[in-house]
């Protein structure tokens, strides 16, 4: 298979400006699945697939919409990786990291420690009556948790929080700047070091991490197997816990009426959490490359076209999601597409669920009293492939 970098016979071609689409690319989305579903993007340089029933076809058959994108950024700033496998590669390595991440290792596992994270923190900021709770509580909480499940125990949260920053932009690097590169590789260097530090001594005593089980695979996995796979656990481990942290939070303190009502009924933090992926996903897409020709949205696509599955686009749907573009909570239940679907369904989507869920947002509205956003607070979205909040200023009676 060799990469197509152009449009498909017959494809439409759209041009569609970066900057506006960082800024809001609902817009563009809505048109795109009412007059061109799968439509050329030359600034993008990838089919978009946006309607939902298509991104679900093409999830479904792995075997035609690969995961080996040739010439990946992603690859090369970490190195080959299960994300970026079929199986059975895939397979073998996702075998061997997820069971640290499954629902009931969550509980029993991690869920208590989580939790002290996030009471420390608060502890740390509740005097102030005031705060940023993307950089002041969510982004390090996660950190903090994600260093925990993968085992990184020598690693500060601020560590792992800069690490995913690095990687992130090594993995968007269109521009090529070499500064970038060379921040990613010092990034790489440093998870390297500690991921051999963690490996050793997981060989010696099982942690139950996943670096841990790694390491103690029944189908052996290499040490730079592992190195690869935390770098990219690490490189979205971090930022989409945060941004549906941030989405969510900030439609709420935005409807205190819906406010009202969770906090009036725990158990809806869980739909709280699944709206807020499906209005704003923290991943809006990413990319397939086909292995054979193939029909999709009316279109014949060559063997080696580049198609982007864009699920922030799907999750908005009409056909699927009536009103798509209002936060609801009262919406009926349908799948949403925000942790991707098929053999690479993500990985840490418990994890997620938990601390924000379960931990994150009941601790902030019960220990901040009076929690509202800052007077003329702006909280800005920003990106397209990864969307969230820039900030989250708010205010709150200090204690
Ligand atoms: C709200 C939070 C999260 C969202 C929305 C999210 C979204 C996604 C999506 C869309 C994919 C599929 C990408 C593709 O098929 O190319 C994915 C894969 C993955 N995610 Fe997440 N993610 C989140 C949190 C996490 C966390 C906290 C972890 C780590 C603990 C994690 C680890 C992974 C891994 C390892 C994969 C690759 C799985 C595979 O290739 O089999 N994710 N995620």
């Amino acid at each position: 298979m060799s990469a197509l970098t152009a449009a498909a016979p017959g494809a439409p071609v759209v041009d569609l400006d970066l900057a506006e689409l960082r800024r809001d690319p609902y817009p563009a989305y809505a048109e795109l699945r009412r007059t061109a579903p799968l439509a050329w993007v030359p600034s993008v340089g990838r089919h978009l697939l946006t309607r939902y029933d298509d991104i679900v076809h093409a999830e479904k058959l792995p075997e035609v919409f690969s995961s080996r994108e040739e010439g990946s950024l992603l690859l090369r700033t970490v190195g080959p990786n299960m994300l970026r496998e079929d199986d059975p590669n895939h397979r073998r390595l996702r075998a061997a990291a997820e069971p640290p991440t499954r629902p009931r290792q969550v509980r029993d596992l991690w869920a208590g420690a989580f939790e002290r994270t996030a009471h420390e923190l608060l502890d740390g900021i509740a005097g102030r009556g005031e705060a940023d709770l993307i950089a002041d509580f969510a982004e390090p909480l996660v950190a903090a948790d994600l260093a925990l499940v993968l085992g990184l125990r020598d690693a500060s949260a601020e560590e792992v929080a800069d690490w995913s920053r690095a990687m992130m932009a090594g993995n968007s690097n269109y521009a090529d700047d070499p500064d970038v590169w060379l921040r990613a590789e010092q990034a790489t260097r440093a998870i390297e070091d500690a991921v051999a530090r963690a490996a050793e001594a997981a060989l010696r005593e099982p942690d139950g991490s996943v670096i841990s089980s790694m390491v103690h695979a029944a189908d052996p996995v290499a040490l730079t197997e592992i190195q690869n796979n935390v770098k990219v656990i690490i490189g979205g481990g971090v930022n989409e816990p945060r941004d549906v942290f941030g989405v969510g939070a900030w439609a709420l303190l935005n409807r205190p009426e819906a406010l009202d009502r969770v906090l009036a009924d725990p158990a809806s933090w869980k739909r709280v959490f699944e709206e807020s992926a499906r209005w704003i996903s923290p991943i809006g897409m990413y990319p397939r490359q086909l292995t054979q020709d193939y029909e999709i949205a009316g279109l014949a696509l060559p063997a080696g076209s580049r198609v982007a599955l864009v699920i922030a686009s799907g999750n908005r749907d009409e056909s699927v999601f009536e009103r798509a573009d209002e936060f609801d909570l009262g919406r009926p239940h349908r799948p949403h597409l925000a942790f991707g679907g098929g053999p690479h369904f993500c990985m840490g989507a418990w994890v997620a669920r938990h601390e924000v869920s379960a931990i994150a947002w009941p601790l902030i509205f019960s220990r901040l009293k009076g929690l509202r956003l800052a007077e003329g607070a702006q909280s800005r979205m920003d990106g397209w492939v990864f969307r969230g909040p820039t900030s989250l200023n708010v205010t709150w009676q200090a204690a």
